[in-house]
């Protein structure tokens, strides 16, 4: 799947602007992150892509079909776990498929154990570790019908050991399913090391400051972080950050 944003624009009350007539687009099978600063409006950004809010101006694109305002089109991972605590791990997984009527059991214990989960489909949220349940998170934006993935900062609450741990997990995954992502961090390591493609964003309101093609060969592993090369692309990072 293919996502292009054309010319958005979106200000809160009449003098908030958050995003100054922003274009930007994900091909098919692409890891693209966001990387800006906190209030830039990357959450906003994909409320507008998920349909929730309406732009003031400007196009969004899923494989050339206009889904401005519309809901249910992408499947959706928030920064912090969005698990119902009165749900099992497996239906918890399940919810996004029964809202499209067709929850495939099979599928979601197949997934449980090649994450080794499969003994904690019974288990409740509040019996899991940060990283379980953001992987429990994650299984369940997977599954869902919609294939384009938004991910809003989802590593960012855990602690910097499990965090590398799931950025592996997820590149792990995500290599052997080149799905079509759309990540968000504030996180400069996190965006190299998962990404094909990185947009700097600016202070709000909110330009692409430079946009970032990420060389390193696939499949990547946490080795890459320690290398030099790695080391100075985040020079360069940082040095477009610091721009004006
Ligand atoms: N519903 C809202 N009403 C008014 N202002 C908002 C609303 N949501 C976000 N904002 C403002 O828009 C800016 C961008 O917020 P957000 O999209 O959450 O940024 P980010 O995810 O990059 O941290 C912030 O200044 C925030 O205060
Ligand atoms: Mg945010």
């Amino acid at each position: 799947m293919t996502l292009q944003i054309e010319q958005l624009s979106k200000s809160y009350g009449s003098n908030q602007l958050v995003l100054d007539n922003l274009s930007l687009s994900v091909n098919d099978g692409e890891f693209v992150s966001i990387l800006g600063p906190s209030g830039s409006g990357k959450s906003t950004l994909f409320h507008l892509i998920g349909g929730l809010i309406k732009p003031d101006t400007g196009q969004i694109r899923l494989d050339g079909e206009l889904i401005n305002c519309k809901l249910g089109h992408v499947s959706f991972m928030p920064q912090e776990n969005a698990l119902l605590p009165w749900r099992t791990v497996l239906k918890n997984i399940l919810l996004s498929q029964e809202l499209k009527n067709k929850p495939d059991v099979g599928l979601a214990r197949e997934w449980l154990k090649r994450t080794g989960l499969e003994d904690y489909e019974n288990a409740y949220p509040h019996e899991l570790s940060g990283g379980m349940k953001q992987r429990v998170s994650f299984l369940r934006s997977l599954l869902a019908p919609q294939t384009f993935m938004c991910m809003d900062e989802p590593f960012s609450a855990l602690d910097e050991f499990t965090r590398l741990d799931m950025q592996q997990w997820l590149l792990s995954i995500w290599e052997e399913q080149r799905r079509s992502i759309l990540f968000v961090t504030h996180n400069i390591d996190e965006a190299l090391l998962l990404s094909d493609r990185i947009y700097i964003f600016s202070e709000k309101p909110t330009k692409i400051k430079k946009e970032i093609i990420v060389p390193f060969p696939r499949p990547r592993n946490k080795e890459l972080l320690l290398s030099d090369e790695f080391t100075e692309w985040k020079r360069k990072i940082y040095s477009a950050l610091e721009q004006e």
